[in-house]
């Protein structure tokens, strides 16, 4: 028999500490939450993915009556991204979210399963850790890559 752990690194940042674009990007998804469509769960997430063309992709969660019909920020950016831009690389992702009371949570957003499935495929076609930062009210996670946010990947079939 045998044990492993798998260890996530994480970098904890104040706003202050973001440089430039790093502070556009976590801006941009914090934008975002405001066209998020949630009229059933009011809970209003935002991202914004960095390309190498230069353009930065915001997204928001877009509810629908039938309920798995609707979609989360991450992906409705990483899909956006790709199908507009299909030969950019991602470079750089940030989630932020305001809760039902209004207000961005104090805790860092982080991205559902699903996104996190997702954006792996995107981090793939860059050939390169895509950073993620996720933001909180007062305090931002930066992660290296999508992968260190889902270890054993679903990949092959
Ligand atoms: N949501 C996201 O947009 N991203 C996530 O990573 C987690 C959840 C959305 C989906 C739904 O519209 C609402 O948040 C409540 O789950």
């Amino acid at each position: 028999m045998k044990e492993f752990t798998i260890s996530v690194p994480v970098t904890e940042l104040s706003y202050d500490e973001l440089n430039e674009s790093e502070r556009e990007l976590v801006e941009t998804a914090r934008e975002a939450t405001k066209r998020a469509y949630a009229p059933y769960s009011h809970f209003n997430v935002g991202a914004a993915i960095r390309l190498d063309n230069g353009v930065t992709v915001p997204g928001s969660n877009q509810e629908n009556a039938a309920f798995p019909s609707g979609t989360c920020a991450e992906r409705s950016a990483c899909y956006y991204a790709h199908a507009r831009y299909p030969e950019a690389k991602f470079e750089a992702i940030a989630v932020a979210a305001v809760g039902t009371d209004g207000r961005e949570l104090d805790e860092p957003a982080s991205p559902c399963g699903a996104c996190r499935q997702a954006l792996m495929e995107y981090e793939h076609l860059a050939g390169h850790p895509v950073p993620v930062y996720m933001a909180g009210k007062d305090k931002v996670y930066r992660l290296p890559s999508v992968a260190s946010l889902l270890p054993f990947v679903f990949e092959e079939f």
